[in-house]
């Protein structure tokens, strides 16, 4: 598991007259600064379907991961597109012009405004990328709409 940061504040002397420099080192051993994030690793932890839970940030962006299972709600996001990438499992993104199935491997892209409903027969793993802040049941709200938690 992870574990908080610790840190501990470090004094050194810079070779110039009366100059010192007040450092922080990361000691955390857990958390490493340069490793990769393992998507099995993260999907291990939380079984709930439909709660999205952060992974990485881009930017202003959120890198999130969800588990699926069953049909979402009707709705859309007017400010933004939303990325859905498969990892495990099958989705169907239903569009009022025609759905969309993606299998592990594929990706798709839902365009700013447009509606959509997600919809998985099997449990389904999804990576979502969107910016910060986004809500997952858009403008429809409801019992669905689900805080983000974050496994970073
Ligand atoms: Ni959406």
């Amino acid at each position: 598991m992870l574990s908080k940061a610790v840190h501990m504040w470090t004094v050194t002397y810079v070779p110039a007259p009366g100059v010192w420099w007040l450092g922080c080192q990361n000691k955390d051993m857990d958390k490493a600064q340069n490793a990769p994030v393992s998507l099995i690793s993260m999907l291990a932890r939380f079984a709930e379907h439909w709660a999205p839970k952060k992974i990485a940030e881009i930017n202003d962006y959120d890198v999130k991961i969800v588990k699926l299972h069953g049909e979402f709600t009707w709705h859309r996001h007017p400010d933004t597109d939303e990325f859905f990438l498969v990892i495990d499992g099958r989705l169907q993104i239903q569009l009022r012009d025609g759905d969309v199935t993606l299998t592990p491997d594929e990706l798709f892209v839902v365009p700013k405004g447009v509606e959509h409903c997600p919809k998985a027969d099997v449990e389904t793993s999804v990576m979502l990328i969107e910016p910060r802040g986004v809500v997952n049941t858009g403008d429809a709200g409801g019992d669905l709409t689900a805080e983000l938690a974050d496994l970073t």
